[in-house]
């Protein structure tokens, strides 16, 4: 467990790793959105995976994620402002910890995570169960993004211990 009690990033790097064999990690291209301080990266990179990008619109995040040598490309942008420098249909797999909540990504940052994402390629969303109302939006809005074909549902799952032994959830979204 981390000294903060935040499990998230290593959650999420895990559940990335299940889906991606080792011997194919340094090919796959990953895109972490909203990197904070890059714990997503640093635990991915541990599992093997060297093709890492981030989205991070903080300058003292950028800071510290651009010193830590783990990203290839770094882009300082806000998602869900309808437009933004990242090349469409580009990643295999876009992972986001903890930055779906009030006043971090909008929901229309959801859409532009389809966009980054290659045809088949994975959407893994981890955010916290607890405060519900930021959860069941962002839940009916992925339902819709599913009704429109955009991508289908591969899972969700309930984290026991996400921060502090609070709950999570993880969203696994095939991007169609
Ligand atoms: C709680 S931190 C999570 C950082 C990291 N993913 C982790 O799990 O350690 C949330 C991050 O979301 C970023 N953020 C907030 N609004 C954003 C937006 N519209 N687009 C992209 N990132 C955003 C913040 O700058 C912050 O670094």
């Amino acid at each position: 467990m981390s000294k903060t009690g935040y499990r998230a990033p290593a959650i999420a790097a895990e559940e990335v790793s299940l889906r991606v064999p080792e011997n194919q990690r340094k090919e796959v291209r990953v895109l972490d959105v909203a990197a904070g301080t890059g714990l997503v990266g640093k635990e991915l990179t541990r599992r093997g995976f060297t093709n890492i990008d981030a989205v991070e619109p903080s300058d003292n995040m950028m800071k510290q994620i651009k010193s830590s040598g783990i990203y290839t490309l770094m882009f300082q942008e806000f998602l869900g402002l309808g437009q933004n420098t990242i090349p469409k249909g580009t990643y295999d797999i876009v992972v986001s910890a903890g930055a779906i909540r009030e006043n971090h990504i909008p929901l229309s940052g959801i859409d532009d995570m389809i966009h980054f994402t290659k045809t088949g390629g994975l959407v893994v969303l981890l955010m916290n169960n607890f405060d519900v109302g930021p959860k069941h939006k962002a839940e009916s809005h992925m339902n819709q993004l599913e009704e429109k074909g955009l991508w289908c549902k591969e899972s969700s799952e309930i984290l026991s211990n996400y921060f502090l032994g609070k709950e999570g959830i993880v969203f696994i979204y095939r991007v169609l």
